[in-house]
């Protein structure tokens, strides 16, 4: 059953019930009336003032009987001199909303309102991601399938219609990697099962071409992943680690690099023994968001064929209090060979992370990236408009930062002195997981990472904890559940390293 809905490239309109029409803004914040069909009308709502064309702004008209549809929608792009890829993405999130709200099953729009091919991607894109449903669990689907969904019609002229095509392709390909990303947070974890991941893993990788391997418990023990073993032990369900690879294909397979793609999957984090409150408990479910944002990361590489090898690497395990779970004060030895006391188990994403990170190595990649749940100083921190940033390395600090910025899905960075590990040192053993105050806390969390990052690695860590779920301010993301955010910036990282 297709999901996304039906979007193409046409010479001719055709019959459609409403035509879409994009507005841009003049220097006063008034509406400026396109050329054409619509100038009078639209010079008349910049009169009388109620559509300003600011972005996300939108007006239903229905015109009765009028040519060359029935209605027509005018959307927001606000200021000409202004415009933003980010801004197309959330006029097009607009316009997928306005035309469900208005129950409108199809609409043309004129390719021509998009002045360069990255603007109608991203118009593209925010149509596309606005139609996401998590309603798997529901008895009454609210979208049973794309047949039910808007068609939009984009108007080319023959000659234009294979750019348009191809820019049209790489929307798609965003939108499938983001919404295996979003159902994989969504789920339950009481579905979502490090099992049922792997086995999820397995089935992309068949679908996409992508070499995949399942590490077992078994193998993690003869990894002497002890820290990985520890976080899982209070669990009744087996921890999995993920391996899943992309390898250029053809011309693109020339100088390629090795990137690896490190994401913390915890299925659901109770907090272990050092247990958290109720309240809000159940988000714990999106705790494995940083591994299902690298698969997304990787499958998207992956569609674009992008010209290096990308390894994700996915450490599935849940958090959870038992009779024999790791308590508050145990020495675990870790893969790299150093020693953790766990000062509290709910601070579980920095030790699995510690194991994988080592074993990351392994691969020779020439630049390890680990996204991550790890702290929920981070929105404290920095708020909900951008995800923490940490590394070793100026300059792939920089460039994660300024792709981040050219997406949509910012990143800022927090320094890692040295002496932030200070409050770190343990009596008994190398380290310890956590600190006796609560300043810092999402840079303590990375320069846990870093203990485990050998000398001559280049490393980041995205700390994502505040950016990944329920972003009721984007519009092209669910109000409630996981957003997909950083997929689009980490595989085009992958593709421009
Ligand atoms: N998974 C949590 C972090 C988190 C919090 C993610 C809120 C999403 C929303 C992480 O494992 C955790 O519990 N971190 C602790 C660290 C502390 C014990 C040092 C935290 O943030 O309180
Ligand atoms: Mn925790
Ligand atoms: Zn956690």
């Amino acid at each position: 059953m297709a999901r996304l809905p039906s979007l193409d490239i046409r010479t001719s309109a055709g019959a459609s019930e409403a035509e879409v029409v994009l507005v841009f803004q003049d220097a006063g914040k008034k509406a400026v009336a396109p050329k054409g069909s619509y100038e009078e009308a639209v010079s008349r709502l910049r009169r009388s003032g109620p559509f300003a064309a600011s972005v996300r702004q939108s007006l239903f008209i229905r015109m009765g009987g009028r040519k060359p549809a029935e209605s027509v929608l005018f959307a927001g792009l606000g200021q000409a001199s202004e415009v933003t890829e980010e801004k197309f993405r959330q006029a097009g999130a607009a316009v997928w909303a306005r035309l469900n709200a208005e129950k409108c099953k199809s609409a043309f729009v004129r390719a021509d309102a998009f002045t360069k091919g990255p603007y109608f991607k991203a118009f593209a894109e925010g149509l596309l991601l606005s139609s996401y449903r998590f309603d798997k669990h529901k008895s009454q689907k609210a979208s049973a399938d794309a047949s039910t969904m808007p068609k939009i019609h984009f108007i080319a002229t023959a000659g234009a219609k294979a750019k348009f095509a191809k820019e049209l392709a790489r929307a798609y390909s965003v939108a499938e990697a983001v919404f295996i990303t979003r159902d994989w947070s969504n789920e339950p974890s009481n579905f979502g099962t490090p099992e049922y991941y792997a086995s999820e893993a397995v089935k992309y990788a068949r679908k996409f071409g992508l070499r995949c391997r399942i590490l077992s418990e078994r193998d993690a023990k003869r990894e002497r992943m002890g820290l990985f073993l520890a976080v899982g032990q209070g669990s009744d369900r087996e921890g999995k680690i993920v391996v899943i690879e992309h390898r250029p294909r053809g011309k693109a397979a020339k100088n390629a690099k090795t990137i690896a793609f490190v994401g913390k999957g915890i299925t659901f984090d109770s907090g272990g023994i050092s247990i958290k409150p109720s309240k809000g408990m159940e988000d714990m479910k999106h705790d494995m968001t940083g591994a299902a944002t690298m698969m997304g990361a990787v499958v998207l590489a992956s569609l674009w064929n992008v010209p290096n090898r990308v390894v994700g690497i996915l450490a599935f395990t849940e958090n959870m209090p038992n009779g024999i779970a790791v308590q508050p004060g145990n020495v675990i030895r870790s893969r790299a060979g150093k020693t953790v006391e766990i000062i509290n188990t709910d601070a579980e994403g920095r030790l699995i992370l510690a194991d994988v990170l080592d074993y990351a190595h392994t691969f020779k990649p020439d630049v390890i990236v680990n996204s991550a749940t790890l702290t929920g100083a981070v929105g404290v921190a920095l708020g909900r408009y951008c995800c923490g940033l940490m590394g070793n390395d100026d300059a792939l600090i920089e460039q994660l930062k300024a792709i981040g910025d050219s997406q949509a899905e910012r990143m800022w960075q927090l320094p890692m002195y040295d002496e932030y590990f200070d409050d770190m040192k343990s009596d008994v053993a190398d380290m310890r997981n956590s600190c006796n105050n609560s300043y810092g806390g999402t840079i303590r969390g990375g320069i846990f990472l870093k203990q485990f990052i050998k000398k001559g690695f280049r490393w980041a860590h995205l700390d994502i904890a505040s950016t990944c779920y329920d972003l009721e301010f984007l519009p092209y993301a669910p109000r409630k559940g996981a957003s997909g955010s950083f997929v689009r910036s980490l595989a085009t990282f992958a593709a421009e390293f």
